[in-house]
């Protein structure tokens, strides 16, 4: 039996060692996203598969007999994909989804849909912190007049593409206190942020708070109709249930 655990995630990274203890088989997949992600304790590939009908090939010749998605919750082509094939090929899937954040009383957040949709709330003269990655970054192009700084895992390899722009590098995780020193450092007036949940990029959130910044919280996309869990020890049931 082998698991097919699809990453991207700090909880896919939890699983990779409690399999790797478990002596379970199983191969871990990255996107190839970050150029030097953290290790993984199972074996591991790095890259797209190639669409769906590289996925479903892959499924077959790696002699997967289940799928455990634990992509990013905006990760939604791959695990629309995965859901979809792991069910068509007879093959268990279970999704680990961790819950959206919810604001608090003194929280000051927009929910928008899309990334576009900032430029409605966002005045003229801000100075915007863009905590979405390099990614759909072309979403806040309208994001006119306001100044952006965009925090990237790794050094960019190309200029920033909106004149009005810059990206900072940073590693997480990021503690508040680091979180709260550096927005007031920036200036910042607004921030920008995907409802990714989870404690370890929290920070920005509790930071955010303390400053009263008012936050454009990006809502998930649909995901897929099939199994899914919340957390690693249910995910590890869900395993051993197999
Ligand atoms: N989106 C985010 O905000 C975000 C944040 C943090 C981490 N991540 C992680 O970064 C990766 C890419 O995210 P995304 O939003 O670009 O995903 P996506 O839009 O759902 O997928 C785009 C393409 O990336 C490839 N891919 C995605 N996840 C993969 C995986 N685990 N293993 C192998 N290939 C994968 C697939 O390429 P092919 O079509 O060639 O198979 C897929 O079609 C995911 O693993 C996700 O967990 C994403």
């Amino acid at each position: 039996m082998t698991l097919l655990l699809l990453a991207g995630t700090h909880e896919a990274q939890q699983i990779a060692e409690r399999l790797a203890d478990a002596g379970h088989a199983a191969i871990a997949s990255l996107a190839g996203a970050t150029q030097s992600p953290r290790p993984m304790r199972v074996p591991s590939r790095v890259g797209g598969f190639g669409g769906d009908t590289g996925f479903a090939r892959f499924l077959d010749e790696a002699g997967i007999t289940a799928v455990l998605d634990a992509t990013h919750p905006f990760a939604a082509r791959m695990s629309d994909r995965a859901a979809r094939l792991s069910v068509a090929q007879g093959v268990p899937y279970c999704q680990i989804l961790r819950p959206g954040w919810r604001p608090g009383p003194s929280d000051r957040w927009t929910m928008i849909a899309r990334a576009e949709e900032a430029a409605a709330h966002i005045p003229t003269g801000a100075t915007v912190f863009l905590a979405t990655g390099r990614q759909g970054l072309m979403g806040f192009s309208n994001l006119r007049g306001r100044r952006l700084i965009c925090r990237v895992i790794d050094p960019p390899d190309a200029p920033f593409p909106l004149d009005n722009g810059e990206f900072l590098v940073g590693r997480p995780p990021f503690s508040a206190d680091a979180e709260y020193a550096l927005f007031k450092r920036l200036n910042i007036d607004w921030l920008v942020v995907k409802n990714a949940g989870g404690r370890a990029s929290e920070a920005k959130l509790d930071a955010a708070r303390g400053l009263g910044l008012p936050v454009a919280m990006i809502e998930r996309p649909p995901q897929p109709d099939a199994m899914r869990v919340t957390t690693v020890s249910e995910a590890m049931e869900w395993v051993r249930s197999l």
